[in-house]
Formats: C-alpha cells, sequence, structure tokens
C-alpha cells in the first residue's frame, strides 16, 4: 500500500518502539517525514532503519518539555514543505508507585511529557492546519486512560486528560477539515513496558516473567502488542481509510477493556 505517497508527516518520540515502528511504517507507505526525540542516538538508528526513505526524512532533537523547540519542529516543517498532512504526538513517558509515595519529580514528568508535551505539538500546529484546511492529529492515549492498573495513578491520569483532549480539538477543528483521534495501546512489546514490568518485579521481589506474564493475561489474546500493531492503527487514523473518524479512540488493546 502507498496511502501516504508525498504526504507530509510529523512524529515526536520516533527513537523507539511505537513511534520508531510508525517511522518506518509511513516511510514505506511513500511518506516524506520530519521525526523527532530527546534522543538523539536512538533517533539517528531510527533514521538507519528507513532505508531509501532516509532522504525523505529529516530528523530533529526535540524536547518536548520545551515550546520552543517544538515550535521550531513545527516552524521548520512548514518552511520546508509548506504543509503538514499527519501530526502524531506519540512521545510520552511512565512511572509507577503508589501515590503517597510517589516523587513530585516523577508526577512533573509525568505532566510536562505526556500532557503538556502532546498539547505543545498540537498548539504550534493548529494554525497552520487552520490555514490550510485539512490535515489529522493522533495522539497517543493508552489502556490506562480507560481503566485503572495498579501503581498507575499518575500515568492513568494523563492517559485520561488526553482522551479529554483529544475529543473536545476534534470538535474546535471539525469546521476546519482536521481530523483528530487518539490510539489506546494496551500492553505493547516496548523499552517501556520492559522498564515498567522490571520496576514493577524489583518492588515486587519477583521474577520478570512472572510480572510479564500477568500483563500478558490482561488482554484475552493472551499476549504483547507488538510495536507494529499499533503503529498499523496509527497509520489508519492518519488515512484516508478512517475519512470518517473524528473525535474517537482506536483501542489496540487486544481484548483488556472488553472483560
Ligand atoms: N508500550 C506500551 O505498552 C504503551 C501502552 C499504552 C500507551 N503507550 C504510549 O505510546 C507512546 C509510545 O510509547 P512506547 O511504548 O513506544 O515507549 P518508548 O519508551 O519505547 O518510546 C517513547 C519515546 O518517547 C521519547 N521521549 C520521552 N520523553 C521525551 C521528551 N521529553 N521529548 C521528546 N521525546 C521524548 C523517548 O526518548 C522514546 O524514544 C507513549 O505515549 C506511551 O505512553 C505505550
Amino acid at each position: 500500500m502507498m496511502r501516504f505517497k508525498d504526504k507530509i508527516i510529523v512524529l515526536t518520540g520516533a527513537a523507539s518502539g511505537i513511534g520508531r515502528a510508525t517511522a518506518k511504517m509511513f516511510a514505506e507507505e511513500g511518506a516524506f517525514q520530519v521525526i523527532s526525540d530527546i534522543d538523539e542516538q536512538n533517533l539517528e538508528e531510527t533514521y538507519n532503519l528507513l532505508g531509501e526513505a532516509k532522504n525523505k526524512t529529516i530528523t530533529m532533537k526535540v524536547d518536548v518539555r520545551d515550546p520552543l523547540q517544538i515550535k521550531e519542529m513545527i516552524n521548520i516543517t512548514f518552511e520546508h514543505y509548506e504543509r503538514i498532512d499527519v501530526l502524531v504526538a506519540n512521545a510520552g513517558v511512565v512511572r509507577v508507585g503508589p501515590v503517597d509515595e510517589f516523587p513530585d519529580e516523577d508526577y512533573e514528568l509525568l505532566i510536562d511529557v505526556n500532557l503538556k508535551g502532546t498539547y505543545y505539538t498540537c498548539k504550534y500546529a493548529i494554525p497552520y492546519f487552520k490555514k490550510q484546511n485539512f490535515g489529522t492529529i493522533i495522539t497517543l492515549a493508552s489502556v490506562a486512560a480507560h481503566i485503572g492498573q495498579i501503581n498507575h495513578a499518575n500515568y492513568c491520569s494523563t492517559k485520561a486528560g488526553i482522551l479529554g483532549f483529544t475529543k473536545a480539538l476534534a470538535l474546535d477543528l471539525a469546521p476546519f477539515n482536521v481530523r483528530v483521534n487518539s490510539v489506546s495501546p494496551g500492553a505493547t512489546d516496548t523499552p517501556m513496558l520492559q522498564s515498567d514490568v522490571t520496576k514493577q518485579a524489583k518492588d515486587r521481589s519477583v521474577d520478570y516473567e512472572l510480572v510479564k506474564k500477568e500483563f500478558e493475561e490482561e488482554g484475552v489474546l493472551g499476549r504483547w502488542a507488538t510495536p507494529e500493531e499499533i503503529a498499523a492503527g496509527i497509520l489508519f487514523l492518519a488515512s484516508e481509510d478512517a475519512s470518517y473518524m473524528t473525535g474517537a479512540d482506536l483501542r489496540l488493546d487486544g481484548g483488556w477493556t472488553a472483560r
């Protein structure tokens, strides 16, 4: 499929996991991309995985906690390509622990990256979207936006916030022909989930494999998603196949929330 031939994509958090898989899939479908991450080294690794699409790709070191860096990423995209077809606000972090023992720095990090990072990523692109009168935005929520998870209260609150933000923004941008949707992955095999499982195993003094199995059994499919399975959902929302979808959330959770 070449659904994104010569489309212009802006993607944050592209150095790892779901972001990396998304960059690879957009590249395979013919897109031009501006891919960014705070982690320059792993972003370079993503870039090197893009094969021939490397010459259609710009990499930028962007910390989504810094509005100025985001603004620059969006402005450079416009100067270069004169439009944005798809914006994917994917950068995110997880921190887990009981609320009463949660380090305040970790709480601030969750808010700054997951919520404010998504807000600023959209904020600076919206004037361009309004002007061009087309485009689509995809945000990253989570299964944790729909259900509670033990020791995840603060992470859950950021992801539930993304759901509300996405629905409301869809209303604001509908008159400008811009669709806004979120994806809610379940347990997805990325460095984020692996670090979450490692921490839980350590805190509970149990084996990594035991915690992994618990996560696998949350979804009725009994396994973790691959990053590519989530990226496929992101590309679907970004494509014309989803032309009647806005303000929606695509749950890719292996049946976790169906129980
Ligand atoms: N893995 C899962 O099970 C899962 C489940 C639900 C939702 N999600 C969401 O999917 C998204 C991608 O997660 P992933 O699993 O691929 O995680 P990951 O840790 O593999 O990748 C996240 C990327 O975001 C980048 N990032 C972190 N802080 C940043 C910052 N301040 N500025 C710019 N980039 C920054 C990281 O460097 C990393 O490359 C996140 O929003 C996450 O919350 C993941």
